[in-house]
């Protein structure tokens, strides 16, 4: 019978990217404030996934530092593409723009300072790629304004969906024929919290 390999946690996290400095630094600031962010796997994964679909323009919901704006900046950027990433906090925008602004990312990253629920309808799409990352019980207020801004074929990614705040989220989306989706469950080193979910949707 086969089996995977002993302690799985330890034995995936060998294969965490340390590589970035201003990444490592933004982790640790992470830490030590306690600020909620992807982790390297997560933002990796946001990289793979919008360059693989070559997403040219993409939407963040939930900037906090910038951290995971790096990841789809950069996935933008070398589709010749633009970010636009929304955060509520005027503190935390102010430094977003900065960490992007450390990564080259200055003129690929439009960091809008306000409430997503509140601007979204004032966006005009059409985007390739979105991903979710604000509060958990908003997702569900989120998902008609996604629907709208997200071209065919594009791809929604919700983090945090294990939250039971998140649960109408996820029974409306599963149950929704516009979309094809997937949550998947994981150990997400670095992630916040490191055992969680993300859901993974195709605008049909
Ligand atoms: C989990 S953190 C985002 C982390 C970030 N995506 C990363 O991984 O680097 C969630 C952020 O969303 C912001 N936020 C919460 N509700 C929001 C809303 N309605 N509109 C815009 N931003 C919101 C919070 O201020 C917080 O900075």
């Amino acid at each position: 019978m086969s089996t995977i390999v002993d302690a799985p946690e330890a034995y995936f996290s060998r294969f965490v990217r340390k590589d970035d400095p201003l990444l490592q630094e933004l982790e640790m600031e992470a830490e030590t404030e306690h600020i909620p962010i992807v982790g390297p796997v997560v933002g990796e994964l946001l990289y793979v996934l919008s360059r693989a679909i070559g997403a040219r323009s993409i939407l963040e919901l939930g900037t906090a530092t910038g951290y995971s704006a790096i990841f789809l900046g950069r996935a933008c950027a070398s589709n010749a593409g633009s970010l636009t990433t929304l955060e509520l906090d005027p503190a935390l925008a102010a430094r977003a723009r900065k960490n992007l602004e450390r990564a080259g990312l200055e003129n690929r990253a439009n960091v809008i300072c306000g409430d997503a629920l509140a601007h979204l309808p004032r966006i005009e799409g059409a985007f390739d790629f979105i991903f979710m990352d604000i509060e958990k019980a908003a997702y569900l207020h989120a998902l008609p304004e996604c629907y709208r801004l997200l071209r065919r074929g594009g791809l929604l990614v919700a983090d945090n969906v294990a939250f039971p705040d998140a649960d109408r989220f996820n029974q409306a989306i599963f149950s929704d024929s516009r979309w094809r989706s997937v949550p998947l469950f994981a150990f997400l080193p670095k992630h916040s919290p490191e055992r969680d979910a993300l859901c993974l949707a195709l605008r049909c």
